[in-house]
């Protein structure tokens, strides 16, 4: 198996923690005698620093040409006072649209090790796995007109959808779906949007193309309490750009880091892998970062990009061993346990490379 990746790191724990995913990635590739090729390139605050622009044409050359685009974070205190389209987020959603992947898919599932590090009683979060499908290139995202005028002290944000783009999505959620537990959630607000209305309409036409799937409707703001009541009740969930971004932040509560949560886009030319939090620059560079939710996204890269399914499950189940065993990042500090020191990013990348390469040799012998 032969892939070639473009690796744009970023900013902030960007590089740290995609560098622990190469390196996962660089193990199994040596395991199974696969070539995997890394490419690295910038994006972000990083480039705008260097090259004047968040998202400079040597990178998004190399990424159109490229197998899979593994990213790490965006974003930094210092550029906080920019406008949008100036800022290194800029760099981030013009990489989206350029590659046109838009079905996001980030699952977020309670590691039972993990229950004390949410908030939440553990017989609320045990056994949650939901897998969210967030469109991410339609909506106040990219809608125009947006603006703000200064001189008339007024802004807008236009929040659009084409049928099209609501039934593409919808068609990947129901096709996830078909493949888990059968249920499919889709999150609006049709009870004061047309633009919901439009998706609640489309989302009904798609059902029935798949009539094996239990489709119902929420509301957003229901759905972020239902979220925190009931989250073993959803398996897919559909939802649009913003919505989407808020709920699957909201979900990160239920694994009891934000830390621990991958993302695959797919659908477009070539897909993108992120973790979906941030670049957390108050923690950078101090080796203070969860390296596994990069890691997990790695493993994604092995299941949609290479179809490399059993070592995709191998990195999984690498993970979820490495938290059974105890080792914890700061993040994860309330699910310390007593003995266990708590690892740094690198010692954490470590112990998941050690694992993964138990278990694959472990199958192989
Ligand atoms: C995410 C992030 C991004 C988004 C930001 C960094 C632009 O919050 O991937 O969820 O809003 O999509
Ligand atoms: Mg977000």
């Amino acid at each position: 198996m032969k892939l070639n990746i473009l690796v744009v790191a970023g900013d902030g724990i960007g590089p740290e923690v995609t560098g622990e995913a190469v390196a996962v990635l660089e193990e199994i590739a040596a395991l199974g005698g696969h070539q995997f090729t890394f490419t690295e390139e910038r994006i972000g605050g990083v480039a705008i620093v260097q090259d004047g622009t968040p998202l400079p044409k040597e990178t998004l050359d190399a990424a159109l040409a490229s197998d899979a685009v593994l990213l790490g974070a965006v974003g930094g205190n210092e550029f906080n006072s920019l406008p949008p389209d100036k800022r290194p987020e800029a760099g981030l959603l013009q990489i989206r649209a350029a590659l046109g992947g838009f079905a996001n898919l980030r699952p977020a599932f309670a590691f039972k090790e993990l229950t004390v590090n949410s908030p939440l009683r553990p017989e609320v979060v045990d056994g949650s796995d939901i897998l969210f499908v967030r469109e991410l290139l339609g909506g106040l995202y990219f809608g125009q007109p947006r603006e703000w005028n200064r001189a008339q002290g007024e802004a807008w944000n236009t929040m659009r959808y084409t049928k099209d783009e609501v039934a593409r999505v919808a068609r990947v959620a129901f096709d996830l779906a078909r493949n888990r537990r059968k249920k499919l959630t889709s999150v609006d607000k049709a009870n004061v949007l047309e633009v919901s209305q439009l998706w609640r309409a489309t989302v009904n036409e798609v059902a029935a193309e798949f009539p094996d799937v239990a489709v119902e409707h929420q509301y957003v703001d229901a759905m972020a309490m239902h979220l925190m009541n009931r989250p073993r009740d959803f398996d897919v969930v559909v939802t649009e750009n913003l919505f989407g971004d808020i709920l699957s932040d909201e979900a990160a509560v239920i694994t009891g880091s934000l830390g621990m949560l991958p993302s695959a886009t797919i659908g477009g030319k070539v897909n993108l892998y992120e973790p979906v939090h941030g670049s957390a620059p108050d923690i950078a560079g101090k080796g203070l970062a969860n390296p596994l939710g990069a890691i997990l996204t790695g493993a994604l890269v092995l299941r949609h990009s290479a179809g490399l399914e059993a070592e995709a499950a191998a990195v999984e189940s690498a993970v979820r061993k490495v938290l059974e065993q105890g080792f914890r990042t700061p993040d994860l500090a309330r699910a310390n346990r007593e003995g266990f020191p708590v690892l740094s990013t690198k010692e954490m990348g470590a112990k998941v490379r050690e694992t993964v390469k138990e278990q694959l040799s472990a199958v192989s012998s």
